[in-house]
């Protein structure tokens, strides 16, 4: 193993708890609250979606985000180190979940970058009449599902501003960079969509809509695609099983808290999400309202075209419309903005963990590869089609894997449930019982293997969306079949990065003397390193 001194040698962590808690947010409320799940609660049962969501939340949600949180403090790297400091092979999961962050980030830049031309938009309710023609049409360019290298240029500049964007906050590293977007974004955040969820609820005809989302379908409840539904939305939304979480957690300080702040960072998230779902759909109660029709005959009520077709119709008819749509393409274009920041950290540390380069160096690596591939397939005129069908086989397939394999891995492969439970609970003050590693090692592995199977089974024998299978092939189970190849390649990639044979988990912090608490601090881990308890081979 080659051994460099290019790394920074020590490891930066979030200046408090707080810091953590804002980023981690940050993170997890993003365009998945806002224009996913009102769409998915609707379709799934409305009111009664709830149920299951709840259950997805608490049965899978937060022990896995227990799970990454354990994984990135413990091992104090992102994925793939702290996988590979586990077992050496295990490098491949960190690199599997790093990969599909990647192809997450590509995507989702561009539809930041469209929520960033709308909020230009906003100010002169630019998308006219037709807002369907003018998205597709007029903004996008859509051409057939065939790859098209046509940039368009109203796509392709907001992209790169986001991109230059991502790449500043990156170089500047967690303290500087990351956190205070986070410290100043969330609240400004949190704000700005309280008052257009006010809003919304005050428009003639927002109880119609109220009523269309929480009037509960008890039936859904026993189909089983609605609780896949909830599943995935859970996943998505918290940002678990992308690795992202683990390289979080690995920032934090040695004495955190850290089951406390999981459960802070779900309920904001989950609260947001529901928030988002009385906005979206009081607004949509307004439109129906205006055109005298029922909810369920409005266009569009996911997805794409809810944010960026049906919304921009409903604020052109509205008092107020261009203060409304500010607020709405603004909120969209900054929840985005602090969730992609917290992938880039992800592949960017992951990759200069492995290759021995600084905070800018892979910042600046990551950043530019990245914006490369989504400038070329998101500014050209196939963009619409390409981005669903990856988000698809990314979201339903690739992640819900992902977490297959991390809980079968570290419970049962390495058993490491009580050590990491040991670990969660030496730091935090809400303690886990051995009913966390029963859901993490038992109950996640048997449901999401059941809801993978299903899902893989309809889109092998459906296909998608009515795609040709050769579209299919490329970006659905092409774009897999690379993240898993890439993952394996670099795993074989010897490792260049600082050489640490020395490392040692955290031991239980009521073994160490108060005064030794510096997290991070050289002289801590020197003086402590002789005499730890725990060795464990470390790569
Ligand atoms: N949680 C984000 C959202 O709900 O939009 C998306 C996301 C961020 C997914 C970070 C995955 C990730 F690692």
């Amino acid at each position: 193993m080659t051994s460099t001194s290019r790394a920074p040698r020590q490891r930066e962590t979030w200046t408090s708890s707080t810091g953590f808690i804002l980023a981690a947010i940050g993170s997890a409320v993003g365009l998945g609250n806002i224009w996913r799940f009102p769409g998915v609660a609707y379709e799934n049962g409305g009111g009664a979606f709830l149920i299951p969501y709840l259950v997805a939340l608490l049965t899978a949600g937060i022990p896995i985000l227990f799970l990454d949180y354990a994984i990135g403090h413990r091992y104090r790297a992102a994925a793939p180190l702290a996988y590979r400091r586990m077992a050496r092979p295990a490098e491949t999961l960190g690199w599997f979940q790093i990969g599909l962050s990647f192809v997450i980030a590509v995507y989702y830049a561009a539809v930041i970058a469209w929520s960033l031309s709308y909020f230009v938009f906003s100010f002169d309710l630019r998308w006219g009449d037709d807002t369907g023609t003018f998205f597709t049409g007029e903004y996008l360019k859509v051409g057939d599902p065939e790859i098209s290298a046509t940039i368009v240029p109203g796509v392709a500049i907001p992209l790169v501003l986001v991109w230059l964007a991502v790449l500043v906050v990156i170089a500047l590293g967690v303290t500087a960079g990351v956190q205070r977007v986070n410290v100043i974004g969330i609240p400004l955040l949190f704000v700005a969509f309280l008052a257009l969820v006010v809003r919304a609820v005050t428009l003639p005809g927002s109880t119609t809509g109220l009523d269309a989302f929480f009037t509960p379908n008890w039936g859904a409840l026993t189909d089983p695609a609605v609780w896949i539904a909830a599943y995935s939305q859970i996943f998505f939304s918290l940002s678990i099983a992308f690795g992202i979480m683990v390289t979080y957690s690995s920032y934090q300080r040695r004495k955190a808290n850290m089951t406390s702040s999981g459960l802070i960072v779900a309920f904001a998230n989950s609260s947001f999400e529901i928030l988002a779902g009385i906005g979206v759909f009081a607004t949509l109660g307004f439109m129906a309202n205006q055109a005298s029709i029922g909810i369920e005959e409005l266009p569009g009520l996911t997805g794409p075209i809810l944010s960026f077709v049906t919304f921009p119709a409903v604020i052109s008819q509205m008092p107020g419309g261009t203060f409304f749509g500010a607020i709405f393409f603004g909120s969209l274009t900054l929840a985005g903005f602090t969730s992609i920041i917290s992938i880039l950290l992800g592949v960017a540390a992951s990759v200069g963990e492995k290759f021995g380069l600084g905070q800018k160096g892979s910042a600046l690596v990551v950043c530019l590869s990245c914006a490369v591939l989504s400038l070329a397939l998101f500014s050209t005129t196939s963009a619409l089609l390409a981005l669903d069908t990856v988000d698809q086989w990314a979201n339903n397939v690739g992640i819900v894997f992902s977490a297959i394999a991390m809980t079968v891995l570290v419970v049962w492969v390495l058993r490491k449930g009580p050590t990491l439970k040991a670990h969660l609970n030496a730091v935090s003050t809400f303690k886990v019982g051995w009913w966390w590693i029963l859901l993490v090692g038992a109950l996640a592995p048997i449901y999401l293997g059941y809801m993978l199977y299903e899902r893989v089974r309809t889109l092998i024998t459906e296909g998608y969306e009515e795609l040709p299978q050769w579209f299919l092939n490329t970006f659905g189970w092409g774009v897999i079949g690379l993240v898993v190849l890439a993952a394996i390649l670099l795993t074989l990639v010897p490792w260049r990065g600082r050489d640490e044979p020395e490392f040692v988990p955290w031991p239980p912090l009521q073994e160490e003397p108060a005064s030794l608490l510096q997290p991070g601090s050289s002289t801590t881990s020197d003086i402590l390193r002789p005499r730890l308890p725990e060795q464990e081979e470390p790569r």
